[in-house]
């Protein structure tokens, strides 16, 4: 059942949704990308969803790509089959990259090559530290493509990237955290409390100003100075037509009521902001 491959709950404004073919590790199949891509769809724009959480079924993340049903029977059918699987997959890792609410990875075990574009797609990432990632692809013949080698370079330095893709060497949770693949590792027994925290500490924030934000650190990533500090002017002011009372009320609060301060917290009824778009 295709609509198998995907499993997802929502709980407390909490979407988790998890890679669900544990018996083959979690692999992306064409069949699973489709229907991740689906779920997605399903779950953005929703009003009982401020966060989402992506972590796998059994002891796996996601190895990678399913080298069988991803590489080999597409390529057997020929380009077209092969340029769909691909639009396929790396679809829906845009739409994550993008996505309206934000994303945590919760890498809870086997994490390999193709995976590496769901995981940069979240916009945060905690590791158990029992967890295993690599690229792989070294092993098995090919260089790390689909996005991966990107990944690699986009979150660690260029020696450990070059060591991890030509060594294909696994590393766990706890390295994973050092070379700044995830934010932080945890056994995993906590790992699913620890994320909670962080999924709940931002569903107190202002939802228009935290996809303004996370838009705004990838966009301007790959931006000289000055395009950046256009682009945030912009973002901001398109920002506010969605939501200007937010920080209006965030500045009151703090500097007429001094019922804050915003150093060290979120301002009263900053998760609900102006109901509809320039009111
Ligand atoms: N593609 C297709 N099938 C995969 C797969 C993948 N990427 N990863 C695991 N599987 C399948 C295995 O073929 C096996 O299937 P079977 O039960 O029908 O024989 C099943 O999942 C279990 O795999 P197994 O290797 O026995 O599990 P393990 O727990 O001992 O090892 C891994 C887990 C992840 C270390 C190992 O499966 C592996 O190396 N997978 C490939 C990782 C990889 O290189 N991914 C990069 C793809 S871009």
């Amino acid at each position: 059942m295709s609509k198998d491959t995907v499993i997802y709950e929502v709980e407390d404004r909490i979407a988790w949704v998890r890679f669900n073919r544990p018996s083959k590790r979690n692999s992306m199949s064409p069949t699973l990308n489709r229907r991740m891509r689906e779920v997605l769809d399903e779950l953005e724009f929703r009003d009982d969803v401020g966060v989402l959480v992506l972590s796998g079924e059994g002891s796996a993340w996601s190895a990678g790509m399913d080298l069988n049903e991803y590489f080999r029977k597409t390529e057997a059918e020929g380009l077209g089959a092969t340029r769909r699987a691909q639009a396929e997959a790396y679809g829906w890792w845009r739409r994550l990259r993008w996505f309206q609410k934000p994303t945590i990875a919760m890498v809870n075990g086997w994490c390999f090559g193709g995976g590496y574009g769901p995981l940069f797609g979240c916009d945060l990432a905690f590791a158990a530290e029992e967890a295993q990632f690599g690229l792989s692809e070294i092993n098995w013949g090919i260089l790390p493509g689909g996005g991966a080698a990107k990944v690699a370079v986009e979150l660690m330095s260029m020696r450990d990237a070059m060591y991890h893709a030509m060594t294909g060497e696994p590393i766990d949770g706890r390295k994973a955290a050092q070379w700044k693949l995830v934010n932080e590792a945890h056994p995993l027994d906590q790992l699913k409390a620890r994320v909670t925290e962080v999924a709940e500490n931002l569903l107190k924030k202002n939802p228009v100003a935290l996809k303004a934000t996370k838009d705004a650190l990838r966009r301007v990533a790959e931006m000289t100075y000055d395009n950046a500090e256009d682009y945030l002017i912009r973002a901001q002011e398109a920002a506010n037509f969605h939501d200007n009372s937010g920080r209006k009320e965030g500045i009151k609060q703090f500097i007429d009521e001094k019922a804050y301060k915003p150093g060290l917290g979120v301002f009263e009824g900053a998760d609900k902001p102006a109901a509809k778009p320039g009111t």
